[in-house]
């Protein structure tokens, strides 16, 4: 075993440790550990791709879902024989849903596990903060799930699998208008993410244009726990329905206490929504409230019918949620783009990703578009007894 080896081991076996104390379970490819191919094998290097997720701390979910599905997607590439000959190895790092280690951790993936490419974040922010870091390297990176317009606009190398907020802030604001038939809506947004404050911004856009009233415009900070405040002087509004675009931790107390204040009126958002513990923690002030996101177990390809099929046979019978199904998907278009270029050189894999053509993916069709973000169509859900129901598919 190489001084590397050894090195990686041991920081991954810490971080392993403070994952399953956090959270108390065990998946295949525990994170900080590294999931499919071992360096010791006699069939030439690994090749090591770096992700980064917040597998810890307040948006745990969405970064423990996106990694199964990540880490699926290696496994099933290394079943299949790896890529030009070489398996894949992943390696996982925790950014503890926190600013300031999306850069330690980068910086680590990139400078010490010299990977080929980063897979990761979820959360706009805490892209932002790593993508100058691949940047500067030229080693592409792709976000799975984040949707702020900024993300990829940090510079050539930086990608995303998903589509963006001026889109998804669209799809509600019609939703609104047109399905819900109001006229009046109040707007609650998170000013410590870049995510929230982009995705209030084109909803009121799109709204107004709709010839709509923003009534209301209220500010959070994520993580505040008392927002009795805020809905106090939302409810004085009196509006038809409340957008917002926050993360499941913050929506979930926001709905309690919006009811404890008697505001009885839909509440909307966007895919920060989606999490099982949105309803966990929300219960019955959750329930009837609507989110748009990018993907529904219940209605998509056969490639995603498979997906559902194997994810459950991995996971325990666990569904999958779209940050998995995203996950999934940023982990089989980098293969794609690795196989088409026929190398991990960092310029190589970078000019193939910027080449991905109608991507069979899990969530749709992908096609990297001039400003490296994928196109692709949103679908928006119900909270019903507890589950999220499927409503409609919106098309951009
Ligand atoms: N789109 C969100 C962001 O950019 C992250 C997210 C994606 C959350 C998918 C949940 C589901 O911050």
């Amino acid at each position: 075993m190489t001084k590397m080896n050894l090195f990686s081991t041991t920081v991954c076996a810490v971080a392993a440790a403070v994952f399953l104390a956090g959270c108390g379970k065990s998946e295949p490819g525990a994170p900080g550990a590294t999931t499919g191919g071992s360096s010791s094998g006699a069939s030439g290097e690994v090749i090591k791709v770096g992700e980064f997720a917040s597998l810890t701390g307040k948006e745990a979910t969405f970064g423990q879902s996106s990694h199964e599905g990540t880490a699926m997607a290696i496994e099933e590439i290394n079943a299949a024989g790896g890529l030009l000959g070489r398996k894949l190895e992943l390696v996982t790092e925790d950014t503890q849903s926190k600013a300031g280690e999306p850069a330690t951790v980068v910086n680590k993936l990139v400078s010490r596990d010299n990977v080929v490419a980063v897979l990761g974040e979820v959360a706009s922010s805490r892209s932002l903060e790593a993508a100058p870091i691949c940047q500067q390297s030229k080693i592409p990176m792709i976000s799975p799930s984040s949707t702020n317009p900024k993300v990829t606009e940090s510079g050539d190398f930086i990608f995303r699998v998903c589509f963006i907020d001026p889109f998804q802030g669209t799809v509600m604001a019609n939703f609104a208008s047109k399905t819900l038939n109001a006229k009046k809506v109040a707007v609650f947004t998170d000013v410590k993410s870049d995510y929230s404050k982009g995705l209030a911004k084109f909803f009121k856009e799109q709204f107004t244009k709709n010839g709509g009233t923003i009534a209301g415009e209220l500010d959070y900070n994520g993580g505040d726990k008392d927002f009795k405040g805020q809905l106090t002087a939302i409810k004085s509004e009196n509006p038809d329905a409340v957008f917002v675009p926050g993360y499941y931790t913050d929506v979930a107390l926001i709905c309690i206490q919006a009811k404890q204040l008697g505001l009885n009126v839909p509440f909307m958002g966007g895919d920060g929504w989606e999490s099982e513990d949105l309803v966990k923690i929300g219960q019955g002030a959750v329930e009837n409230h609507y989110f748009s996101t990018h993907y529904h177990p219940d209605v998509g390809s056969e490639t995603s019918k498979k997906f559902v099929a194997n994810y459950k046979k991995h996971y325990n019978g666990k569904t999958p949620d779209a940050l998995a199904a995203c996950g999934f998907d940023s982990a089989a278009v980098l293969a794609d783009a690795i196989k088409r270029a026929g190398s991990t050189d960092g310029q190589k894999v970078r000019d193939a990703l910027a080449a991905t053509k109608d991507f069979d993916g899990v969530t749709g069709k992908i096609t990297i578009n001039e400003k490296r973000d994928a196109t692709k169509s949103a679908v928006i859900l119900q909270i019903k007894d507890g589950k999220y129901k499927y409503l409609t598919t919106v098309n951009p």
